[in-house]
């Protein structure tokens, strides 16, 4: 009698037991779930379910009172003055080059209105419209910060874009640009361009250096003064404060000399055969950027002690010189979900639209291209950015 209560309670207690025990393995799958989906954000409740705002949420602005952030009243930005009248040109010239193409999503039937169209402002976009937008108002935004740059856009032979003219200059890359395979095919068609790049670079009169990007980030001051304040530099990589994801894969320079291009390419081979070796899984998001933190830690074990802080600094990364920037200031996104916010650097140079933010970087050029106010946009963006949109 005893043995078998003993017993029925040892049975009793048994799934607790086991929880206890595999806690910290649920957590981990859970965290690595969330990073390795960070589109989806922090709150996991009937995500399907959930409606995403389709206009503009303003909350408060993070970092007020604090001296070095932007602070603003209601979308006045108070201490920081107009960017684009204050630019200084650092004389460096600057092309960006961004890998995009368009998927044809399902024909809808004649005149019929796709189901998935979003409203920003005056305009209605169906899906492939609105990644276009997205492009479109990429190349807007340097056009006003550094408007004597180019932007080449390296994409699928087959895919059609609705560029305006003018505007980009579009470089087809042969390679295999599905879904599935674009992050690894953006690193084969960077080293492609860089290889043309290479044998042109002492054939041509103009130069210019290379800022490869994503396309959902604005550009909201000059970056030549990269190359010029830093003139050993034949790379830079934008580093956080995140142990699982150092590096943000969406923004790497690079200095136009034949000994800079060389040294990229070098570099971007070891990031393919890192990503193919091990990363093989994961190329459909973050792949790129998890073989581009495996080789710099591969050659530079101590680099990321040096990370926790914001600062500038240059280490040799496999015979490159490679300058690492925060991305507090070029690669500013808000911080998903719960996390410590303290606003924007007054400094802030490139903001990155990721994951559902997309809306917002169409909302903010709007309000830009109404008011003319880079600093008043980077407060609408500020209030705004945590906000998780319908696309
Ligand atoms: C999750 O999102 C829904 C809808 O936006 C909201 O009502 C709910 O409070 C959120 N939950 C948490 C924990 O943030
Ligand atoms: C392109 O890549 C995808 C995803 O890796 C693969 O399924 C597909 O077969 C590839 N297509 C070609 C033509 O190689
Ligand atoms: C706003 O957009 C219109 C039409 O595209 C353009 O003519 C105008 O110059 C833009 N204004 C600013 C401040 O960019």
């Amino acid at each position: 009698m005893a043995i078998s209560r003993a017993r029925s309670r040892a049975a009793r207690l048994l799934p607790l037991l086991l929880l206890i025990l595999l806690a910290p393995l649920i957590y981990s799958v859970s965290r690595l779930r969330l990073s390795w989906a960070p589109e989806q954000g922090l709150n996991l409740s009937h995500p399907a379910a959930t409606k995403r705002p389709d206009g503009l949420v303003l909350g408060p602005a993070a970092g007020q009172g604090r001296p070095d952030r932007l602070q603003c009243q209601g979308l006045k930005a108070v201490n920081k003055i107009s960017l684009a009248s204050e630019r200084k040109d650092s004389g460096e010239p600057v092309s960006f080059v961004t890998v995009f193409t368009t998927y044809n999503s399902h024909p809808a039937g004649a005149g019929k209105v796709p189901s998935d169209a979003v409203t920003v402002g005056k305009h209605s976009y169906s899906k492939e419209e609105r990644s276009m937008a997205i492009l479109n108002t990429f190349v807007s935004f340097i056009q006003v910060s550094m408007p004597t740059s180019k932007v080449i856009i390296l994409t699928d032979p087959k895919s059609k874009l609705a560029i305006h003219q003018g505007r980009a200059t579009i470089l087809p890359i042969e390679g295999n640009y599905s879904r599935g395979n674009l992050m690894l095919q953006r690193i084969k068609s960077y080293i492609a361009f860089l290889e043309l790049k290479l044998v042109e670079v002492d054939q041509v009169n103009s130069f210019s250096n290379y800022i490869f990007t994503d396309s959902d980030m604005a550009v909201v001051d000059d970056l030549g003064h990269i190359f010029k304040r830093y003139p050993h530099c034949h790379l830079a990589l934008t580093f956080r404060n995140n142990k699982g994801q150092p590096l943000n894969s969406g923004f790497v320079a690079v200095r136009g000399t034949s000994d800079g291009i060389s040294k990229a390419i070098g570099f971007f081979r070891k990031v393919l055969e890192a990503y193919n070796v091990k990363y093989m899984k994961a190329s459909r998001m973050l792949g790129d950027q998890l073989a581009l933190a495996w080789v710099v830690k591969s050659y530079l074990p101590s680099a990321f002690g040096k990370i926790s802080r914001p600062e500038i600094f240059t280490e040799e990364v496999n015979g490159a010189s490679v300058l690492f920037l925060p991305c507090a200031v070029y690669n500013w996104t808000p911080p998903e979900g719960a996390g410590q916010f303290h606003g924007m650097p007054l400094d802030v140079k490139v903001v990155h639209f990721k994951g559902s933010r997309k809306r917002l970087m169409l909302e903010a050029w709007d309000f830009y291209n109404s008011t003319s106010q880079l600093s008043d946009m980077l407060c609408l963006i500020l209030k705004s950015g945590r906000t998780k949109y319908d696309f």
